[in-house]
């Protein structure tokens, strides 16, 4: 029986990687919350009516992963100005008649991992440069642009990605070549690699920093390890440095609340927890 236990989860394919069920569940039990946070192995083809069956269940929501990020956008009811701007949900309630609810916190958890460790940053300090044009470059060059970033500059393998990025996104993005990467960097505020280089089994991710300001943050996305070869570089440089577990972990935060009516604390005990799992 799920009756009185508050039931939520991560849909993905594959799943088996997702760091998500150790993260809610960690806040679970230090909340003291009668609920499990479920990883759900659910393919294209199943995953409409999975979507319909889930709220007859007693799930509150979900968190949707690859590949069904876009999809969940097309199907939910209701969708959250951000989200339609990202084109991908990574968040979703469900209403007390099973209506969905989407949403995508990729943008915002970017900002509040930042803010956490630099409160005085602001995207308005100056320009971003930000490396790639996937999914994860969508949210976080639309979360720059929220906080005010005055000019992003776009620099990714392939072109045309950067540049349908922005025709959709607008006329603060600058699409440049890597090789220009040297020439700018003086005057950029904050470098974001939201490609997957630099990753454990990915290639590495060439960047000469000479150039880099002592001023400026760098984040990387990437999360293993910990530490990447950019954050190192820019370390050394004098820069200053974000990694990226934090992402992952503020991103959580706004389901866990809706879904569990907690709001959720993001600290040094969390990434332990999540870094062990
Ligand atoms: P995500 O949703 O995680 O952003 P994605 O949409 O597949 O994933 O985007 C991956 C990003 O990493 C892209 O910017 C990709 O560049 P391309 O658009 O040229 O594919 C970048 N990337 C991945 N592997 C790369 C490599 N070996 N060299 C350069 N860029 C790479």
């Amino acid at each position: 029986m799920t009756e009185g236990v508050q039931l939520a989860g991560v849909i993905g394919d594959p799943i088996g990687h997702s760091k998500s069920p150790a993260l809610h569940g960690h806040w679970l039990k230090r909340y003291g919350i009668n609920g499990h946070y479920i990883p759900m192995h659910v393919t294209r083809d199943d995953f409409a009516d999975v979507l319909k069956t889930l709220p007859k269940m007693g799930f509150r929501g979900v968190n949707v992963t690859v590949p069904h990020k876009e999809i969940a956008l097309q199907l939910a009811d209701t969708i959250t100005d951000r989200a339609a701007l990202i084109g991908a949900a990574n968040t979703l309630t469900f209403t007390s008649t099973g209506k969905v609810q989407a949403d995508n916190t990729d943008g915002i958890g970017f900002l509040a991992n930042i803010k956490q460790k630099y409160p005085e940053w602001r995207a308005s300090n100056g320009s971003a440069l930000v490396l790639g044009a996937g999914g994860a470059a969508r949210a976080i060059v639309s979360a720059l642009l929220a906080d005010g970033a005055p000019e992003v500059i776009l620099v990714n393998r392939t072109r045309s990605r950067s540049e349908n990025l922005r025709d959709q996104l607008g006329a603060r993005i600058k699409v440049m070549d890597w090789t220009k990467i040297p020439q700018v960097l003086p005057d950029i505020a904050t470098v974001v690699n939201t490609t997957s280089l630099g990753m454990v089994g990915q290639q590495p991710l060439n960047i000469d920093l000479a150039g880099l300001n002592k001023e400026t943050l760098v984040n990387d996305i990437v999360y293993a390890p910990l530490k990447t070869e950019l954050l190192l570089q820019a370390e050394q440089a004098g820069a200053h440095i974000v990694d990226g577990l934090g992402m992952l972990l503020h991103q959580a935060a706004p389901g866990f609340e809706r879904w569990f009516g907690q709001r959720p604390e993001v600290d040094d005990e969390l990434r332990k927890a999540v870094l062990s799992a």
